[in-house]
Parts: structure tokens; sequence; C-alpha cells
């Protein structure tokens, strides 16, 4: 068989996941897929079009009808979510909204169905960074690494508010609530639920910075990568 090239992150919202995954990526000069984009990019469509969330046939019959992969703008450029060939807006599927919608379908067994085959495609040219929910659960159960990125509730949500350029203690308190609300979402749904995979290396970023974790795991995958 052949040995798996994937280094599989999953974790809850605002662990760092994306940063770590993008860097490492980086580091490693192999190509980094953001599966929250998919399912982002899909919610973002829903809302859109103003389909029902809960309804995934008609859900479904608008999906079908956009080709969804991970791709790059010339030889030397980097690899983005492409929706119909044409680049996702990454910054416009970072909003509350779409987040929330995007935790919505993601609920639903056909809309990760026809996820799945656009995820493990991804994957066939090589080394890849797939960061999200299930990669080392459900996507790639035999991934070459697994690594479950996490951090306290509170640090989550004050590096989302910071994301998003700071705010109140107010604001923070209800961003803190989104994301609980969004965690409860994923790990309760029967299907793919969030959790850790029983063979993944816990990661807690509470007290690390971005450039600690990123080191933390280049160090465990560059002999087999490089
Ligand atoms: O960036 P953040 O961690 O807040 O979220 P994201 O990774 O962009 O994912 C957005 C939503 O998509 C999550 O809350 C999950 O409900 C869903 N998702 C999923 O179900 N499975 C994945 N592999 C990735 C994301």
């Amino acid at each position: 068989m052949k040995k798996s090239t994937v280094i599989a992150m999953d974790g809850p919202a605002a662990s760092g996941k994306s940063t770590v995954a993008r860097l490492l990526a980086k580091k490693l000069s192999i190509p980094c897929v953001n599966t929250g984009s998919m399912y982002r990019a899909l919610g973002g469509l829903a809302l859109e079009k103003g389909l029902n969330l809960d309804e995934e046939a008609n859900l479904l019959a608008e999906f079908s009808k956009v080709e969804i992969c991970y791709g790059r703008r010339g030889l030397e450029g980097d690899y983005e979510l492409m929706l119909n060939a044409v680049a996702a807006d990454e910054q416009k599927l970072r909003s509350v909204e779409i987040a929330g919608a995007a935790s919505r379908i993601a609920r639903l067994r056909g809309i990760r169905a026809f996820l799945v085959q656009a995820q493990r495609a991804c994957a066939s040219a090589g080394w890849v960074v797939m960061e999200g929910r299930d990669i080392g659960t459900v996507i790639f159960p035999d991934a070459a690494y697994k690594f479950f990125v996490t951090a306290s509730p509170m640090v989550r949500a004050r590096r989302r508010m910071a994301e998003n350029g700071g705010g109140t203690q107010e604001e923070l308190e209800r961003t803190a609530a989104a994301i609980a609300e969004r965690d409860r979402q994923d790990a309760e749904r029967p299907v793919a639920p969030l959790k850790q995979a029983k063979d993944a290396i816990l990661v807690d970023t509470s007290d690390l910075t971005i450039e600690e974790v990123v080191n933390l795991l280049y160090y465990q995958v560059k002999e087999a990568v490089c």
C-alpha cells in the first residue's frame, strides 16, 4: 500500500490551527488545504441563494453545480480554494454568519459526502497539510501525521477578536459564546463529530506563540517530508 503523505491537523474553532497549518506548509514548501473554507464557501453560497440550511436535497442540488477544489494560479502561486475555477474570497468567508451557516450544513451527511471526494483528491499529488475537524478520523484515518490543535476557550475567543481588530469586554464574551456554541454543534453531531483521533498528538497552544507551535510540528515531520 502507498504510504500516506498527509499531515492532518484537526481542532476546534479559533485554536490557531489555520495559521499554524499555513505556516507549517510554507516552511515545508508543500500545499495547505483548509477544509473549513470549503464548508464556509458552501455555507456562504446557501445564504446568498436564500436556501433553507436544513434542506439537504435542495442544498445538494445547488452545490452540485459547483466544482470545488484547491488549485494554484500559475506554477509559483499559493494553493487557493477555487469554485468553478474562480479563487474564493477568503476574507468574505471569515464572517460569523458564514461560519454559523458552515457549521449548520456540516451536520448533514450528504454535504459531507459531497466534499469528501474533493478533499481526498487534494492529497493525490504528494505531501499536503490538511486542516479541519475530521481529517485524522474520517478523511484520512491513515494520515502519516495527525495533530489535534486546541487552546482554552478564553484564549480562543481573544485570538478570534484580535483577528477581527479587537473589541470590548462585552464583544469578547459574545465571541466566546459563539465559539462555544459552534464547538458544541461540531462535537455533538452524529456525522463526523469533532474529536481527537486516538493516534493524534495533542497540541495545546494556550501558552505557546504561533512560531513555537510551528517549530514544534516542523521538527516532528521534517525528516519524512524534506
Ligand atoms: O476557522 P474556524 O476554526 O473557526 O472554522 P473553520 O475551520 O473555517 O470551519 C467552519 C465550520 O466548518 C466548522 O465550525 C465546522 O462545522 C465545519 N467543518 C467541518 O465540519 N469539517 C471540517 N473538516 C472543517 C470544517
